[in-house]
């Protein structure tokens, strides 16, 4: 017994810190498995030009043009204020959410804010803001803790608009940065991402009509030229994390959600599928797993070089996990007589979340027009094609989510009683039951956000947030914190073994 009692005290404090218990429909999850929240530098922390820290190239393109491309000409200048408010912020995810684990992003612009050369971590606020978020997180949070830093705060905007992830030196910007980063804080989190979506920020920062930071106009081939340097300068970031042989694991977040065959039984439509997750999905991918593009994208010409043997074997096994930010899905067909003056070329498939001959939708429509609640496509859907395509191991929801549809215009309480949202999360909860219940490799879930805050184009306008922050479509208010009734519910299924189907749901 006494001997018992000895272990057990060893064993306790050590059992809290690794992990909490978590449930999926009221069995118990392994103990690694991850359950948190996630939120990104730009979105929530305002203070974008405080302590050091200069423009980031989301700071110039909305300061250019919020008045003609954001809803109600939003900015991010403050967004949830978060820069001030962490303190306040963080214990309310865990206690509201029930959350383990903290997603969030490193600002560039606050660690280096000229986008290279030396970091400046006795600068107020340039290391600062990380690491006393991670000391935060550390009192309120007994487990792991997931960092990431993204693509948002590269600053070449500020020096060198026309650069950005077009100009090969972002690959040695990017080490640099990522050694700076780890050197200060790599072995406070357990979990790294090197980049967010490079998918998002290559096709809708770049082309012939971007619409995201930076916005530079040019033809498609620039968003083969901007993976190209990011997939290097994740490897890059790996290698850095490697060699220096920190604690955790690092990986990296994707998203594209699943392509289905618009007509099942037509064999020409089945190849479109496959050739749309090729372009859309293995585009970023493949090269971590197998060293190089999948052989479409490889013959379509697209990509400005052919990887070197060197930058193959950076790349092959680059990941330790895989997030996949997987919100939606659709339907695609080849399209006809494509050429390069298609506007699909080179990928020239078209795609449908409304089946154009029967006019059904792939899921319930949510508040942005690109975002169907198809979860068996997506959630289920998206982990089997990882795991089967590529052989993926731990692979994560790290994203998955939805804006209600005129939310900003509810009064409060229809707000925060938000069951449209509970039920989107009920049908990722099924999907991500059915992967577990077959073996497929799933390890986390992260939705996508822990609190409202700036959803890019749309301002303030479409809410994400588990957690609702009281100021209106334009982003002015009280930024007085209101838990959902969605986070409740994530928080009973997750933490207190609730059922999926709750018979008599409250908070
Ligand atoms: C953003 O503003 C800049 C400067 O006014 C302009 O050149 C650019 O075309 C705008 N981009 C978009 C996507 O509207
Ligand atoms: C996945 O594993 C199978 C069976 O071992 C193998 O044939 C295939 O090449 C692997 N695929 C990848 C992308 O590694
Ligand atoms: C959203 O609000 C608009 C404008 O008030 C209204 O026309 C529309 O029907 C509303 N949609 C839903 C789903 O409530
Ligand atoms: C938000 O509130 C401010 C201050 O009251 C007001 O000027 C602005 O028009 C409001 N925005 C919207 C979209 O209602």
């Amino acid at each position: 017994m006494l001997s018992f009692l000895i272990l057990g005290a060893v064993v306790a404090p050590l059992q809290a810190i690794a992990s909490q218990q978590l449930y999926l429909d009221g069995e118990r999850l392994p103990q690694e498995f991850i359950y948190g929240c996630a939120t990104s530098a730009y979105q929530i922390e305002g203070a974008w030009n405080v302590d050091g820290k200069l423009p980031s190239i989301w700071d110039q393109f909305v300061h250019d043009n919020a008045t003609n491309d954001i809803t109600y000409g939003a900015t991010g200048d403050v967004a949830d204020d978060f820069y001030h408010l962490y303190t306040q912020d963080l214990p309310l995810f865990r206690k509201a959410l029930g959350v383990g684990t903290y997603d969030f992003t490193i600002a560039w612009t606050r660690i280096m804010p000229a986008g290279r050369g030396t970091a400046q971590p006795e600068r107020r606020g340039c290391l600062i803001s990380a690491r006393c978020i991670i000391g935060t997180y550390r009192n309120h949070y007994k487990t792991s803790t997931a960092g990431k830093f993204q693509y948002a705060r590269i600053i070449f905007s500020a020096y060198n608009r026309a650069g950005s992830w077009l100009s090969p030196n972002v690959v040695d910007d990017f080490r640099a940065y990522a050694r700076a980063v780890f050197q200060a804080l790599g072995n406070d989190c357990s979990h790294w991402v090197t980049m967010n979506e490079p998918r998002t920020f290559c096709t809708e920062g770049f082309g012939s009509a971007p619409d995201n930071a930076p916005g530079v106009v040019g033809t498609y081939k620039d968003q083969y030229t901007c993976m190209h340097h990011a997939l290097l300068a994740h490897a890059a970031a790996v290698d850095e994390f490697r060699q220096g042989g920190y604690k955790g694991q690092i990986g990296i977040k994707v998203d594209g959600g699943v392509s289905l065959p618009l007509d099942p039984s037509s064999p020409a439509d089945v190849a479109a599928a496959a050739r749309a997750m090729d372009f859309e999905v293995g585009w970023d991918a493949a090269p971590l797993y197998t060293g190089d593009y999948p052989p479409a994208v490889i013959a379509s010409g697209a990509p400005p070089a052919n990887f070197t043997p060197e930058q193959k074997k950076l790349l092959k096994g680059s990941v330790d996990f895989i997030g996949l930010d997987f919100y939606t899905s659709q339907w695609v067909t080849p399209t006809q007589n494509c050429t390069p003056s298609s506007d699909t070329f080179p990928e020239c498939t078209d795609t449908f979340q409304q089946n154009p001959n029967t006019l059904i939708d792939i899921g319930r429509p949510t508040a942005s027009d690109w975002n169907f609640d198809a979860p068996h496509a997506t959630i289920y859907g998206g982990i089997k094609y990882f795991a089967e395509h590529y052989n993926a191991t731990n692979i994560l929801i790290s994203e998955t989510g939805m804006g209600v549809v005129n939310e900003t215009n509810f009064p409060l309480a229809q707000v925060l009683e938000d069951v449209d949202r509970i039920a989107w999360y009920r049908g990722v909860m099924k999907a991500m039951k059915q992967a577990l219940d077959e073996g497929l490799p799933l390890v986390g879930f992260i939705p996508w956000s822990c609190i409202d805050n700036f959803e890019w184009t749309d301002g303030y306008n479409v809410r994400f947030g588990l957690i609702n922050v009281a100021y209106n479509a334009s982003g002015q208010g009280s930024q007085k914190r209101n838990p959902k009734l969605s986070g409740a519910y994530l928080r009973g299924v997750l933490t207190q073994g609730n059922p999926i189907n709750p018979f008599n749901f409250q908070a």
